[in-house]
């Protein structure tokens, strides 16, 4: 569909706000969803909102994903709507502070590294990882646990997080990184995450003493990667192996230029960031549902007593990569998290060039068309279209069985959405569908879709499979609701989890 000069143009709908250029920053920001499902009752699937005075045209539902993720780069900005955040915290001549043909560049150097052969070594480290971290940790020492019936607790937001760097660090960062958490990395690393929040998204300068740390952790943190990279050069490093340094000193842009150390560590930088917390959530919310679920966790853990159980005292035989990617159940929970409690709720791209909205989309009038104006963003919303009662059986409950049985009740609803669309859905490991329609995007859709789909999937898979084996998990209290108040949406408190030791007689 392609309009050359649009009939009738006008824009799309504002939603009503009391208080100007503020415009319905609290609604938005308390609460997105909600507010979307609001304003869609009212207004439809397109409208306008005020944010901080930026004019947010919301496109929802499927037709609305792909409104937004299968924009053209000449009409839809990512770099332009991102860039205020994510430079100062990535650094320089990377990600959104180049044009998009170079970070497209950029994604293919990183996904040279994110290669069958590395996952391959990564399973065991991270399987590693998680176990020292059960017997060390003091909120959470399972083997110090002798008597069977006792039963510890811990929380499940800060373990995730803790086991998330630890895991990424010691696979994907390599191991300087790694051997450096437990040193200054660690408080630079949190002086930057302070500087990655909703307020740096609308306010990037302010004079604030966490805008400062940010910066001088920034400087560090690339001094720091830089540095290893001069080591690994000089010879003085045998650590290269697996990791991403050692894949984005071996590669070069199309015009021949070897990438700078400055820029791999920027890139390290970004890769961090993308990854902590979205990984560190997604597992906290599976972790949350299981111990809400004990059947499920029963399935899962039975899942893998018959694929690696070695038949005694619970012991187990270590997970193979190969082997990861045929476990429906464990598959399929993380999936299912992923619909109900998507990380990043909000997909925006800032308008370049005057857009028109498709009229199968939305439309003012039979012969009018709306049009988007250079200079306001554009919204969509996967977390709305992955509950849509039109796609979805029981479309707010999570119920791992609507991928693991395609035949059964639950999957039905968005079986029929897909056959109806043409869609393939690939029951497999990781990908549903990577159409910029699909109403399944927790990882986006398009040109700017995430590359670290598979990791998160073998990292979460795997720590998931190591507690299982080892603990049983109840949930204590009502299950948390959403808090939107982070960049990336986590658990509220309390998120406490309590668990006692498998009992194996
Ligand atoms: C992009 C989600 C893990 C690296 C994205 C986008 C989403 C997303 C929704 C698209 C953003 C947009 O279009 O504006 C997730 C989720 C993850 C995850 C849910 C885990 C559960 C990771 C990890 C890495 C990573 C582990 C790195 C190893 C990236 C990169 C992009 C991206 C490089 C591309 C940005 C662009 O092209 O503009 N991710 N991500 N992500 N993600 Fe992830």
């Amino acid at each position: 569909w392609q309009v050359i000069k649009p009939k009738d143009p006008s824009k799309p709908p504002e939603v009503f706000h009391w208080l100007p250029i503020i415009g319905s920053a609290i609604q938005y920001g308390n609460d997105p969803i909600n507010f979307f499902l609001k304003c869609r009752e009212k207004y439809g699937d397109v409208f306008t909102f005020v944010l901080f005075g930026r004019k947010m045209v919301v496109a929802l539902g499927p037709k609305g994903n792909n409104f937004v993720t299968g924009g053209k780069v000449s009409q839809l900005s990512a770099e332009e709507a991102y860039t205020h955040l994510t430079t100062p915290v990535f650094g320089k001549d990377v990600v959104y502070d180049v044009p998009n043909e170079v970070l497209m560049e950029q994604k293919k150097f990183v996904k040279f590294g994110l290669s069958i052969d590395n996952f391959r070594a990564y399973v065991g480290m991270i399987e590693e990882e998680v176990e020292n971290y059960m017997n060390a940790d003091p909120g959470f020492r399972v083997w110090q646990m002798n008597d069977i019936n006792e039963w510890g607790s811990f929380h499940a937001f800060k373990t995730f997080a803790e086991i998330t760097i630890l895991t990424a660090s010691r696979t994907l960062q390599g191991k300087e990184v790694r051997n450096s958490l437990d040193k200054t990395f660690a408080q630079r690393y949190h002086d930057l995450d302070g500087g990655f929040t909703p307020i740096n998204f609308l306010f990037p300068n302010l004079p604030l003493e966490s805008y400062k740390k940010r910066d001088r952790a920034q400087k560090e943190m690339s001094d720091f990667y830089v540095d290893l990279i001069q080591e690994r050069r000089a010879g003085k490093s045998t650590d290269a192996e697996h990791d991403i340094i050692s894949a984005l000193m071996s590669q070069h842009y199309k015009d021949g230029r070897v990438l700078s150390d400055r820029e791999i560590a920027h890139i390290m930088i970004a890769l961090l960031m993308a990854g902590q917390h979205t990984s560190s959530t997604t597992g906290t919310w599976t972790i949350l549902h299981l111990a809400d679920k004990p059947e499920v966790a029963e399935a899962l853990y039975q899942e893998q007593v018959e694929h690696f159980g070695l038949g005694e005292f619970g012991n187990f035989r270590p997970i193979t990569y190969e082997e990861l990617k045929t476990l429906p159940i464990l598959d399929a929970v993380i999936r299912e998290t992923l619909r109900l409690h998507p990380p990043i709720h909000s997909i925006i791209r800032k308008v370049v060039d005057d857009v028109p909205v498709p009229p199968s989309l939305s439309a003012p009038s039979k012969d009018g068309v709306y049009v988007v104006p250079k200079g306001y963003f554009v919204l969509s919303s996967p977390a709305v279209s992955q509950v849509d009662p039109k796609v979805w059986h029981n479309a707010r409950k999570w119920d791992p069985s609507r991928w693991t049985d395609p035949e059964g009740f639950a999957a039905q609803a968005y079986k029929t959405y897909a056959d109806e669309k043409g869609e393939k859905v690939d029951y497999g490991f990781g990908a549903v569908s990577k159409g910029t329609e699909s109403p399944y995007q927790p990882f986006g859709a398009g040109r700017h879709r995430c590359i670290g789909e598979q990791f998160a999937y073998l990292q979460i898979g795997t720590i998931i499979a190591t507690i299982i084996r080892k603990v049983e998990l109840r949930l204590e209290g009502e299950f948390p609701a959403h808090n939107y108040h982070t960049m990336i949406t986590t658990p509220k408190d309390p998120c406490n989890i309590v668990y006692r030791r498998r009992h194996f007689d």
